[in-house]
């Protein structure tokens, strides 16, 4: 095991009723004004927004909001965040939403935290963030994590380049998440939020390294549990155990506990699906559960062992006496369990077909034009991204 350190700062307020506490945790963090940021319409016709809208007042809190936040969120309605924060004194930011609000919020607090240089800057890698403005969620789908995680992830549209930051500075203040907001999910969202889930213990499960016998547990069991109540919310999306056990599942395989004591993940996956969600404007999930088999396999053999394990102890494929055959059992499962809640195992499912051209380009992007690798368990070149999107076709 390598050493780690565990740092998950957010308070979580959990349960049915919770998003009536906005007004006291907001109140707790003695901010001038607060920018009550969210997506389309989902939370204004759920009547979310509102009751959230009272509870701030209920305390006094001055507000502002700024709604439009689309999937695979956009920079330009980041620099239109930070400008009103600017324009208003906004000094804490709350996201009404899910992962794309949230690391819309997180990108616009990062904005204000670092009025000096542009906030994509920070993004490429040009800059550091020295600090970033404080904010807050109200959770409305379960998948990205991002109520309890140090990742940001926008999209530029110029150029559709997808870029991810992580830093501690962006971990939320607090969480409020009540499992019967995401009631009004549609299915397909419902799934992709499951298939996300998976694929953020996933990538910290691949690792080559000896892990923590209590990590794999973990890991293992959370995996286990979102399978089964994927399936559940299939028949079943009213559930309130289902959704509350997803939910949390949601908070657990992002906020850092499923790494501790490895190198804290591949995390090849995701860079390879957000580039799909950058071209393509795919829904994230549903991208991963594409490209997973195809890189599964083409990873397997550094240390089949691994994949083996995955099989037995989480997809509970009886072994083989070849080891190699245990492991593909086990990829085969994942996917079987992807068609079962109707995700995509590949591109064509995803709905989309790239041209070789538009392969090369998403490889580039994803290596910063071949001058990085990707990925832990193998390290990937632009070449091998092309061979594993050319085999997910
Ligand atoms: O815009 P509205 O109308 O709210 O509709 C949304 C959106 O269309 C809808 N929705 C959300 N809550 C709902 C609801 N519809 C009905 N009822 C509700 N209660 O669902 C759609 C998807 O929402 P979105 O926020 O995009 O989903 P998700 O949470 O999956 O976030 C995806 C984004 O997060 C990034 C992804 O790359 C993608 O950009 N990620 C962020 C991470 C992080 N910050 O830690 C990690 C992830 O790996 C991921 O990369
Ligand atoms: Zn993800």
């Amino acid at each position: 095991m390598l050493n780690f350190q565990y740092y998950t700062p957010t308070k979580v307020v959990f349960g049915k009723d919770a998003e009536l506490k906005v007004g006291p945790l907001v109140k707790a963090e003695e901010c001038k004004k607060v920018l009550v940021h969210y997506g389309g319409q989902s939370a204004k016709r759920s009547g979310l927004l509102d009751r959230v809208c009272e509870a701030l007042k209920d305390f006094d809190i001055d507000y502002v909001t700024l709604g439009g936040v689309v999937p695979n969120p956009h920079l330009s309605k980041v620099y239109e965040g930070i400008e009103l924060c600017k324009k208003e004194g906004v000094d804490f930011i709350l996201a009404v939403g899910g992962g794309s609000v949230i690391d819309s919020c997180k990108a616009i607090a990062y904005g204000l935290g670092n009025p000096d240089v542009d906030v994509w800057d920070l993004f490429t890698g040009k800059a550091t963030p020295k600090t970033c403005y404080p904010l807050g969620s109200v959770l409305t789908i379960a998948a990205a994590g991002s109520e309890m995680s140090n990742s940001c992830v926008i999209t530029n549209e110029e150029g559709w380049y997808k870029k991810a930051l992580d830093t501690d500075l962006a971990r939320p203040k607090f969480a409020i998440m009540n499992p019967e907001i995401t009631y009004t999910l549609p299915d397909y969202q419902t799934q992709c939020g499951c298939a996300d889930i998976m694929m953020h213990t996933m990538e910290r499960y691949f690792v080559l390294e000896d892990t923590m016998e209590i990590t794999d547990k973990i890991a293992q069991d959370v995996m286990k549990n979102v399978m089964k109540y994927a399936k559940i919310l299939k028949k079943d999306p009213k559930n309130y155990e289902a959704r509350a056990e997803i939910m949390w599942c949601g908070s657990l395989s992002h906020n850092g506990l499923t790494g501790c004591g490895t190198c804290g993940g591949d995390w090849a996956t995701h860079l390879i699906e957000h580039e799909l969600g950058g071209m393509f404007d795919v829904a994230h999930g549903a991208g991963l559960a594409a490209v997973w088999g195809s890189w599964a396999r083409y990873v397997m053999d550094e240390k089949p062992e691994r994949f083996a394990q995955f099989a037995v102890n989480v997809m509970g494929v009886e072994e083989c006496e070849d080891i190699k055959a245990t492991a593909i059992k086990g990829i085969e499962a994942v996917e079987d369990f992807y068609r079962e809640i109707e995700m995509p195992t590949n591109l064509k499912e995803l709905g989309i077909d790239p041209t070789d051209e538009q392969i090369k380009d998403m490889a580039m992007k994803a290596t910063n034009n071949d001058t990085q690798q990707l990925g832990a368990f193998k390290k990937l070149s632009a070449k091998d991204l092309v061979e594993i999107y050319t085999a997910a076709k």
